[in-house]
This record gives C-alpha cells, structure tokens and sequence, in this order.
C-alpha cells in the first residue's frame, strides 16, 4: 500500500470573477521511503497541491472531490466539511500534521525573523510542536487555567506552519513578564468564558461533541476589554495594546465554539497570535533538550555548531535554507513536502543541498515530494515524476520513463526548457505563449493553443489519463504515438 495516495483530487479557489481551478483532478502516488518530482512552470497548482496535502488551504480554497489517504487513513474524511472547506483543528489531523507529515515552505528562506538568533527560533518550534519535551507549569495555575492552556496549545500544535511560529518570538517580551501576566491572560479567558456560559448555559464544543449555541461573542468583548484595561502592562508592538489582546482572548474562546457559531465571527489571525503568546508564555521546556536537538539538526544538514547562536543575517543563504531544513526535520516527520527548496540559491548550492537531502532522506527513511519548477533540479533525485500543467498532471512515470519515453508535448517541451546538466550540449527550446489562466481555462486540451502536434481533437475534447508503459501515464489524445515517436528518436 502506497504511503500516500492521492485521487481524482480536485482544489478550486474562489474569487470574485468565479472559480480558479487549480487542481483539478489530479491523482498521484508515493511509495514509503521513495521521493517523487512535481514539476511544471509557475502558477499550475503545485503548491495548491501540497497545501492540499497538508490541510494548510487558504480560506478561499474549497475541496470539490477526491481522497487524499495517507498511510491509510483519509484524511479528507477527517477534516472535509459539507461546503468542501477543510476543518483547520481536529485531533487526528494535529496528529499528523509536522509530526508525521512536514513541509518546507516556498520561500522559506525568508521566514526567519531577523531580530532573533536563529537557533532560538528553531527551539521555539520544538517547544510549540514537540508534545514529548517534558514541561512545567508556573507554580500557582489553578487546573481550569491549565486545562485552557492545554487546548490553546492544542490548537497551535495542529494549525501552526512553522513561518507563523517564528513570528511568535516577537512576542518574547511579553513571555518576559512572567508568570503574573500568565495569570492575569488566564483568569481573562477564563471568566470570559464563564460569562459566556453563564449567559448561554454550556454551549461549548468540548471533546468533538458539538452543542448546538448561538453565541455572539461580540457580546463577551466589552467584559474582557473591560478586564484587560485594568491590567498594568506595557503595549508591546503596534498590535498588543490590552484592547488588542483582549480582542485576541474572546477570539481565542471562539475557537471551542462550534463551527457555525465560528462563522458569524469569521476567520483571523488574532486567535492563532494569542494562542502562541499562551502557549509560549505559559509552557517553559527545559531548554537543554530542545538545544540538545538542534545540535543534533545542525550537524545533520552540516552546518557549524558555532553558528546555533547566529543571527540570520549572519546566515549565507544556502545556511539559511539548510536551517530551513533542520526546522522542518525537528520532529522526524516520515514525510515531507518541500516546495521550491532551492529555488532561490546559486546552482552549486542548489546541487549540494539537493544532495543533502537525498542522504538525509536515505538514512531516515522519509518519503519526499520535492515541489519545483525546473526538471533538472528533481531529476537526480526523483524516483517518480508528475508534470503538471494548468492543473492537471499531464504525464506521470519513473522518472526515467519521463526522461527516455517522453509520452506528452508538454513534458518534452517542459525539458527542452531546461539545460541538461549531463547530456549533449544542444540549443534551449522554449514553449510559445504562456500557460492559461486557470479562471477561464482553455476547452479540451489545455495545452492545445501551445501544443505543435495539436490536431482538431484537442480544441474539442479532453483527453483521459493513457497509459503508455507500465505505471507510465500521459493525459494526451496522442499519447500512444508520441511515445512511439519519443522512443524511436532517442534510439
Ligand atoms: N488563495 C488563492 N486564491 C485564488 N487563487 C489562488 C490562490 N492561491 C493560488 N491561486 C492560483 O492558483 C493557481 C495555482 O497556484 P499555485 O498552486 O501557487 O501554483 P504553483 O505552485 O505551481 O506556482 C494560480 O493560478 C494561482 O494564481
Ligand atoms: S492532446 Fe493534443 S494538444 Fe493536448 S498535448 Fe496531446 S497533442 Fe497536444
Ligand atoms: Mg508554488
């Protein structure tokens, strides 16, 4: 059984002028400890498709059709809700999510926060995301706070990418405060959520029942921004006036609300700031372990030991990225997404942290999906490769039956595109015109007003799924003859 399996999977976004469709019935499959290439130019879906992977979808996107099984669970079954929006919290998705299935973000590079050392950062993210690190509670917290902690942590651990953990060290003044001000965050919290019972009589979601409750939570703000002027502490940041953070609390108690009552209120990024704040301030690791763990990180994607207390600035980039790397290794996920990884470093570096991943892959037995827009960076390292254009996987193989038996027109453009690091030196095609827009793609090919060996077929109908060769698949009305072709030319 494939680890992942992904099938007929079909993610539109929606915006004003209608739907941007960009997956639209995509299939694909990935074996334990084996990596697979997604490639194909910028803008068709590849990283809509890891998001999908990872239930980490914007808003606007909805989920139409397909299953996404990951070691043998659904996990749209899980988290799909009946208008195809996916549930951003639910206790067997923060299971899997960073734990077991881990993404490099597309320009991750930059995440890092520049006024922080960058080892700190990476022990932020074992603090927030590793629930094995033993921790204690400030003496003092009475069990209702604690129990409001956990489930604020709760909600960090299932949603947060690590990006938006590192902006949690901006927060670190506040954690300065200490224990009073914990307190002070919990008590709020905790009597506006009592005011809100008391008010509505228990209508909270608790331990996934839901209980139906029309609570407008507009209702509790006055009382908590009543609580929080009362409070001595200083604003910290343009965003942490006592108002913000009391409008950050109330929003913080929506969360255990149901969904509907959710939706009256809407979505935003106040809930998930207070939380980390919460979290950060109320949980104390003992740091030795989470360095330890660094250490162990750094050496892992070679970089000085020396270096853990650098600013990111200090960083070269090709640093930079590998800490990127270790940050998304911190909890030994046995999968990763990494999208564009190397995009942004010189092609020497490129290579070399190609190469570190293949052996980082290789001694842990992770399975990869490496995320990129040019062929010759999956091409050493990819088992499989998908190509995708305009939303659709258009050809899909070992990776040498991609590159020996070429099956699609735009497979082979798409490689004639790129320099072949190994091969004949040969003049660089190019594919005419760009690629559609996904709002209002083109009616049956969609690669047919770019295609040269487009017939009369193509404008009017879309081709299916052939497959050429064993496990080689192309979405083309020619896919048989071009093969063919491909086969007889490379001979
Ligand atoms: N939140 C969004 N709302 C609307 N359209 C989006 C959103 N995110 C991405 N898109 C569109 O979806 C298509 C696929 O984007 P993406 O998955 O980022 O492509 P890739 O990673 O291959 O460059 C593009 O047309 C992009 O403009
Ligand atoms: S179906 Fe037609 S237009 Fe599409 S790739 Fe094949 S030949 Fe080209
Ligand atoms: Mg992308």
């Amino acid at each position: 059984m494939p680890l992942l399996e992904v099938k007929g999977l079909v993610t539109h976004f929606k915006v004003r002028d209608g739907w941007v469709r960009a997956v639209d019935d995509v299939s694909i499959s990935l074996e334990e400890g084996r990596t697979l290439g997604l490639v194909g130019e910028s803008g068709c879906g590849k990283t809509t498709l890891g998001y999908s992977i990872t239930q980490l979808l914007p808003s606007n996107a909805v989920v139409k059709q397909g299953s996404i099984i990951f070691n043998g669970k659904d996990l749209l079954a899980i988290t799909r809700k009946k208008d195809g929006t996916l549930r951003e919290y639910h206790p067997d998705i923060t299971k899997i999510r960073w734990k077991q299935i881990s993404m490099i973000f597309q320009g991750a590079m930059n995440a890092f926060n520049p006024v922080y050392r960058v080892g700190d950062q990476i022990i932020e993210a074992i603090k927030i995301h590793e629930p094995d690190v033993p921790k204690d509670y400030p003496s003092g917290l009475k069990l209702h706070q604690i129990e409001l902690v956990e489930l604020a942590r709760k909600a960090v651990r299932s949603s947060l990418p690590y990006g938006k953990t590192i902006e949690s060290s901006d927060h670190k003044e506040i954690r300065q405060k200490g224990t009073e001000m914990i307190l002070a965050y919990a008590q709020i919290a905790e009597q506006a959520a009592q005011a809100l019972l008391d008010k509505y009589g228990g209508q909270f979601l608790k331990d996934g029942k839901k209980i139906p409750a029309h609570v407008l939570v507009e209702d509790a703000l006055p009382l908590v921004k009543a609580k929080a002027r009362s409070i001595p502490f200083p604003p910290v940041g343009p965003n942490h006036t006592p108002s913000a953070v009391a409008h950050d609390i109330a929003t913080l108690i929506t969360r255990y609300l149901t969904d509907e009552d959710r939706a009256l209120l809407g979505e935003g990024g106040a809930a998930r700031r207070m939380a980390e704040n919460l979290a950060n301030m109320i949980i104390r690791f003992p740091n030795g372990a989470a360095k330890q763990r660094v250490r162990e990180l750094y050496r892992f994607v070679g970089i000085p030991l020396d270096r853990i207390d650098n600013y990111p600035h200090e960083y070269s980039g090709g640093m930079k990225q590998r800490a990127m790397i270790a940050m998304a290794l911190v909890l030994n996920p046995k999968f990763i997404i990494a999208d564009e990884p190397t995009t942004a470093l010189d092609v020497i570096m490129q290579r070399r942290i190609l190469k570190e991943m293949q052996k980082l892959q290789r001694e842990f037995h992770m399975s990869m999906i490496i995320i990129s827009h040019d062929v010759s960076v999956v091409a050493e390292i990819a088992n499989h490769i998908a190509v995708m254009y305009a939303g659709k996987v258009v050809e899909y193989g070992a990776a040498r039956q991609i590159f020996k038996e070429t099956a699609h027109p735009y497979a082979e453009a798409l490689l004639g595109a790129f320099p072949s690091i190994r091969g004949a030196k040969k003049r660089l095609a190019t594919i005419p015109g760009n690629p559609p827009s996904l709002l209002n793609p083109p009616k049956g090919c969609r690669f047919h007003p770019r295609c040269r060996y487009a017939g009369e077929i193509c404008a009017a109908k879309e081709p299916t799924m052939v497959e050429v060769g064993p496990g080689h698949f192309s979405h083309c009305h020619f896919a048989r003859e071009f093969a063919a072709k491909t086969l007889e030319v490379r001979r």
